[in-house]
């Protein structure tokens, strides 16, 4: 910086155009003249040199049931997202995998009438989930099922696990969402994603997965999920914004804190787990981009209702560009270190993907 400060101004000045060190005079700084926008000059320069690609591969289409037949309900706080039944959404899976879409992620709006203390729908194998989950498996065989394990859609209480006396229990909640994740699995889940942020929930679902011979089932444990406002509308969509009693800060991560998601990291890939996830996405990529420096593990971002309802309500103002945004907000978890996105957005984006 010194050595800068003493050289003429002219040579500073051309110094952003040429030789770093400032030797060598006007020719040389033109022969050795950097200018990145060489490579942006034309698509196809920009299409060589692109270093993140987007591609349907990397999309994870998370997608809401309800009970009944024929059923496209709108979520009014998401707009262009429904609750499917489950005809429904075996049509609207399809479609994703035809789309080139690897995985869907099944949430269920649960009855109230069906909602109770323990969240003990949780644990029928019939429930929406698992009639969904078999109903895809059957007509749709190629595609990834993902089930998210946790009692909130389930709950009087909206609450992840077991309330007493005001406090969540720990491992009274993880032995249940064992049962849950077999239960899932039983009816044809892929991927059993524990969303509930209960302390050992990995392992011990790990333990019994292989105690019951489902070596194969992959568990994408949602390892760095902050207690967000972001997650508001999703909780309209299953139901759970009415029945939710206070907040879920002492189980879901402070957002003020990073080097604990590198803990949780830990845990969860010591416990067994087979990919990891961060959420929400867009405000956490930094949290994205440690995790996957850190561990190199099979990565994922969760952009979560909120911001789909953030760039959803901008582009029906016509104040920001749909297609544009959407494929560049996915782009950057990919640049971030995510190897995919579950996203609300999947459809679409794997739509104009596919067209380009
Ligand atoms: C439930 C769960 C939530 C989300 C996924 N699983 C909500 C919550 O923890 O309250 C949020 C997804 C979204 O906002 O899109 N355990």
């Amino acid at each position: 910086m010194a050595k800068r400060e003493d050289q003429p101004s002219g040579i500073g000045a051309g110094s952003l155009h040429g030789a770093e060190d400032g030797t060598g005079g006007g020719s040389a700084n033109v022969l050795r003249a950097v200018r990145p926008r060489r490579n942006r000059r034309a698509d196809w320069a920009r299409r060589l040199v692109r270093e993140t690609v987007l591609t349907p591969n990397d999309l994870i289409w998370p997608l809401f049931v309800v009970a009944g037949s024929g059923v496209r309900e709108p979520v009014e706080s998401m707009p262009g997202v429904v609750r499917h039944s489950v005809d429904e959404a075996v049509k609207a899976v399809a479609e994703a995998a035809s789309l080139g879409i690897p995985a869907v992620a099944l949430f269920p709006y649960t009855d109230p009438g069906l909602r109770d203390e323990t969240g003990s729908q949780a644990l029928n194998s019939d429930n929406l989930v698992c009639q969904a989950c078999r109903a895809v498996k059957d007509k749709v065989p190629d595609i990834g099922i993902v089930t998210d394990v946790a009692l909130d859609p389930y709950t009087s209480h909206g609450h992840d696990g077991l309330l007493e006396n005001g406090r969540i229990l720990n491992d009274e909640t993880v032995e249940i969402l064992v049962e849950q994740s077999l239960v899932q699995v039983r009816a044809g889940a892929d991927i059993i994603a524990p969303s509930d942020m209960m302390d050992g929930r990995v392992g011990a679902i790990r333990e019994a997965l292989e105690a019951e011979g489902l070596i194969d089932t992959q568990i994408m444990a949602y390892t760095a999920k902050y207690a967000s406002g972001f997650y508001g509308p999703f909780r309209d969509a299953v139901g759970s914004s009415v029945t939710l009693s206070g907040d879920k800060r002492t189980y879901q991560m402070d957002y003020g804190n990073s080097d604990e998601a590198i803990r949780e990291a830990e845990l969860d890939i010591a416990e067994g787990a087979d990919m990891i996830m961060v959420k929400p996405g867009m405000p956490y990529l930094d949290v994205l981009q440690r995790l996957k420096s850190a561990f190199g593990m099979p990565t994922y971002a969760y952009q979560v209702s909120g911001e789909y309802a953030m760039l959803s309500a901008a582009f029906e103002r016509g104040w920001l560009d749909r297609d544009r945004c959407v494929l560049e907000a996915l782009s950057a978890f990919k640049r971030a270190g995510a190897d995919g996105v579950l996203t609300y957005f999947a459809i679409e984006a794997a739509k104009t993907l596919n067209a380009t």
